[in-house]
């Protein structure tokens, strides 16, 4: 018995003790249900010889049996059919678990078992469902549809060692590299876990930067009301002090998505107020944990990891290169050859990706071939606005600089650049002075805000930076006028 069989095994003797009540399903009744899941994600049920195959391997049959009963080769089921029917099941009934022939009845038994299990105020959260009657709440604003994730797998485990050790954990990364995605996986797994760590699981989007009193007035209408108990109407100090105590009574995962704003509020009392909140769930909370997606490490957060405080990042890049081919190829791409060069081009982010595979399936028919024939670099509304914003207000003119001289040696053909050179190129393009420490503060920044991508070199030990096509482009092109747009640099003589 393989090690899959054995968990699934598991998982459902759990469940049948918990619950204590489903008698086993038959064939037809998991059928009903899985056809169901499989039809809602895949926008199409199951084909006869994909049934004919869950039905033979419900039944222990081999796949000759199967084919011998059956209009079909015993190549096309095994093959064509089967391949693609694991994969569909895995994603809509594995819940982090590859399903195959030897495991399938378990998977759908449990499907079965969840199911029914369910409670109707969950069903809506798309992708959510909770995975035994233990069940975990689920409550606020709706994470999006993951049903076409890719990769990940390693973020993932980390993430999830991170929200069991710490009380606040930030996930940060590039606009679009997705960071929305993974914290909504990331809840989709900690659901299906056999043993759940969180009780409660609050999903709120804060990119409208709500005021304070609101945001905390919302989290305990939120809560209350699932408990059925009256919130509170008016916002007291007090209000702040049920919210902390509440997640000190319960194991809650707190999901602040698109957190920027919350840390560059202009309102000074408002800032505080936050700031405030953050550190006393940092330090006053046991079991809970608050998760931030964000674009930039905030400096307050910093300073408290800095002090040694449970607090920690996990910065995500691009999809690893087969994930980004997996995920352009569910985008309607073909070749391989040409959707690598699409994969680096892009640094496999997946917002730039599918941006481009729109456009290349609009304009040039689905060939990646024909668009790459036209030597250029697309980007997407989101990255510009980041790029517009950086050079607009948030660089000052030493990291303006760094960038275009970036920009300029890649333009001649060289990729990556050493600190060395940099400090030294600088000083002589700028003819002016310019301090180790002010170049090291200077390229921190660009590297939280994503803007460079940096290299160690494993043998010398040297730091290397260069920047993604994208932001080249950008950065050579300029189309809103803004990177070269600020007065001769100002940096301290
Ligand atoms: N692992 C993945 N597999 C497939 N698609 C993904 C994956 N991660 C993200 N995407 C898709 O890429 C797009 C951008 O992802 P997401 O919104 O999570 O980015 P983000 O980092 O949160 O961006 P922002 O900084 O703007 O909030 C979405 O359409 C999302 O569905
Ligand atoms: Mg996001």
């Amino acid at each position: 018995m393989d090690s899959n069989t054995l968990q699934a095994l598991n998982v459902q003797a759990s469940i049948i003790s918990q619950s204590g009540r489903h008698a086993m399903p038959t064939f037809d009744e998991a059928l009903a249900v899985v056809d169901d899941l499989v039809g809602h994600t895949r926008g199409k049920s199951l084909s006869e010889p994909e049934i004919l195959i869950m039905r033979g391997s419900w039944n222990n049959r081999e796949f000759v049996e199967i084919a011998e009963d059956s209009p079909y080769s015993i190549n096309y089921l095994q093959r064509g059919v089967a391949t693609r029917l694991w994969e569909i099941l895995t994603k809509t009934i594995g819940y982090g678990q590859r399903v195959n022939k030897k495991n399938v009845r378990n998977f759908l038994e449990q499907a079965v078992q969840r199911h029914h299990g369910q409670s109707a105020k969950y069903t809506a959260i798309e992708g959510l469902k909770p995975s035994t009657e233990n069940l975990i709440k689920l409550l606020g604003g709706q994470p999006p549809d993951i049903s076409n994730f890719y990769g990940r797998t390693e973020e993932l485990s980390t993430l999830k060692k991170l929200i069991a050790k710490h009380r606040c954990v930030s996930l940060i990364g590039a606009a679009g590299i997705g960071k929305t995605a993974l914290a909504a996986k990331l809840i989709q797994e900690i659901n299906a876990e056999h043993r759940h760590s969180f009780d409660y699981i609050i999903w709120k989007s804060v990119a409208h930067t709500p005021s304070f009193q609101d945001f905390v007035n919302e989290l305990l209408t939120l809560i209350y009301s699932s408990e059925s108990e009256p919130a509170l109407a008016q916002f007291t100090k007090a209000t702040v002090s049920m919210l902390i105590s509440y997640m000190q009574a319960h194991r809650c995962l707190l999901i602040l998505d698109e957190s920027d704003s919350l840390f560059n509020i202009n309102n000074l009392e408002q800032k505080l107020e936050y700031k405030l909140f953050f550190r006393r769930v940092i330090e006053e909370v046991n079991h809970s944990c608050l998760l931030l997606t964000h674009r930039v490490f905030p400096d307050d957060l910093e300073d408290l990891v800095v002090a040694g405080r449970p607090v920690s990042y996990l910065k995500i890049k691009g999809l690893d290169a087969n994930s980004a081919l997996q995920f352009l190829y569910s985008q309607g791409l073909e070749n391989e050859e040409k959707c690598s060069e699409l994969v680096q081009i892009y640094y496999g982010n997946p917002l730039e990706l599918k941006t481009v595979a729109n456009r290349i399936n609009h304009f040039f028919g689905g060939s990646t071939e024909k668009f790459l024939e036209n030597k250029t670099t697309l980007f997407s509304s989101q990255l510009q606005a980041m790029l517009d914003q950086s050079f607009g207000y948030l660089l000052n003119e030493l990291q303006r600089q760094i960038m275009i001289y970036l920009a300029e040696e890649i333009a001649v053909g060289s990729q990556w650049t050493n600190f060395n050179n940099l400090l030294n190129e600088l000083k002589r393009k700028l003819q002016t002075y310019i301090s180790t420490s002010e170049l090291i503060l200077a390229l921190e920044t660009l590297e939280k805000l994503s803007l460079i991508e940096t290299f160690n070199d494993p043998n010398s030990k040297i730091i290397n930076f260069t920047l993604q096509p994208a932001v080249k482009k950008y950065i050579l092109k300029d189309p809103q006028g803004l990177v070269h747009s600020s007065q001769q640099m100002a940096i301290a003589s």
